[in-house]
């Protein structure tokens, strides 16, 4: 499967890749991935991230927030290092922190993987996934307006246009890319203060990073591209008091918003694994989800910058782009 997916990253003889990992990198994919870079024949070489220095961020509910912390510490040999790799399978998630970005603008893909090999095996990236993400894309890049209706109430319209598109398809193949391996979807996030309606989540639906499935229904009051207002059960009161912990009104912002393309991804993958193991990439990606998500919208180029980002992928919804669906009750409708 390594093999596969580097191939698929046209990682080739004589490249040079670059196995990035630290502590909590899976020891099974380091291995893979430095003796599958080999047996294509690029030259490989293993860095072990140091351990985040500095003062540590403390999240509001107590854990410590790696993603608050440069991955890579500033170390500028590190990042000269990995800015002339042609590639870097990144084993730990360097994308919060700013130094990735350096990294990519001088042309070097990243690959991130995070999922167990149990996961990586079942999906590989494809060649199909990638066809489907790109004309999901192409689609999507044309759309001003997204509407999002469901059986169980929700009614969400956003305007679009205003920022770029996430692309992934689970393979760093261009210069520069970045992707995830695994993931297959497409998301872009709504014009400022356009996001308006109702989401209800509904019994099933996920909510990383808790990792988790909804039980009890919440519904989402959107107005002018804020959530004003959460109600429902137990799983409402949990959402609404993680959310207000932050002291941050950025964070009911509305995100990016997608839907998963994957035929191999599975929405039961998330009940069948510690919650430590595994990402959640099954969960963005399966196919004919919808992905709402709140908070944070820097990372296409917008100003808000807020700690707190949820996404919630979601079944049977119907997503139509300019009255054109695309998505009906969770099945992926083909153009
Ligand atoms: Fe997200």
């Amino acid at each position: 499967m390594w093999r596969t997916v580097l191939k698929g990253c046209r990682v080739e003889p004589g490249q040079r890749m670059v196995v990035l990992s630290g502590s909590s990198s899976n020891q099974d994919s380091v291995e893979n991935a430095i003796h599958a870079g080999r047996e294509i024949g690029a030259i490989v070489d293993q860095v072990i991230a140091p351990l985040p220095s500095g003062p540590k961020q403390v999240s509001p509910w107590g854990n410590l927030a790696p993603y608050h912390v440069s991955a890579l510490g500033g170390d500028r040999a590190i990042i000269e290092k990995l800015k002339a790799a042609d590639i870097v399978i990144d084993l730990i998630g360097m994308d919060r922190g700013g130094e990735q970005k350096e990294i990519q603008a001088a042309g070097t893909r990243v690959l991130l993987v995070r999922e167990p090999p149990g996961t990586l095996q079942r999906f590989v990236s494809t060649s199909e996934d990638k066809q489907r993400v790109l004309s999901a894309a192409d689609r999507l890049r044309i759309a001003k307006t997204m509407h999002v209706t469901s059986a169980a109430g929700s009614d969400l319209t956003v305007k679009l246009g205003e920022y770029p598109l996430l692309i992934q398809y689970g393979l760093a193949d261009e210069k520069g890319r970045w992707d995830h391996w695994p993931s297959a979807l497409v998301a872009s996030w709504p014009n400022e203060g356009s996001a308006t309606g109702t989401i209800v989540l509904d019994k099933g639906d996920v909510i990383l990073p808790f990792k988790d499935y909804v039980r009890t229904a919440i519904r989402l009051t959107i107005r002018d591209g804020y959530i004003t207002q959460i109600d429902g059960e137990f799983d409402a009161d949990f959402l609404r008091e993680y959310m207000e912990m932050f002291d941050d009104r950025e964070a009911f912002a509305v995100s990016h918003v997608g839907w998963g393309l994957s035929p191999l991804a599975r929405w039961t993958a998330l009940g069948l694994f510690d919650k430590a193991q595994i990402h959640g990439m099954d969960a963005r990606s399966f196919l004919g989800s919808f992905m709402f998500s709140t908070g944070p919208n820097d990372d296409a180029g917008g100003s808000r910058d807020t700690y707190c980002h949820i996404d919630m992928p979601m079944r049977r919804c119907t997503i139509a782009l300019d009255g054109e669906v695309v998505v009906d009750a969770g099945r992926l409708v083909s153009h």
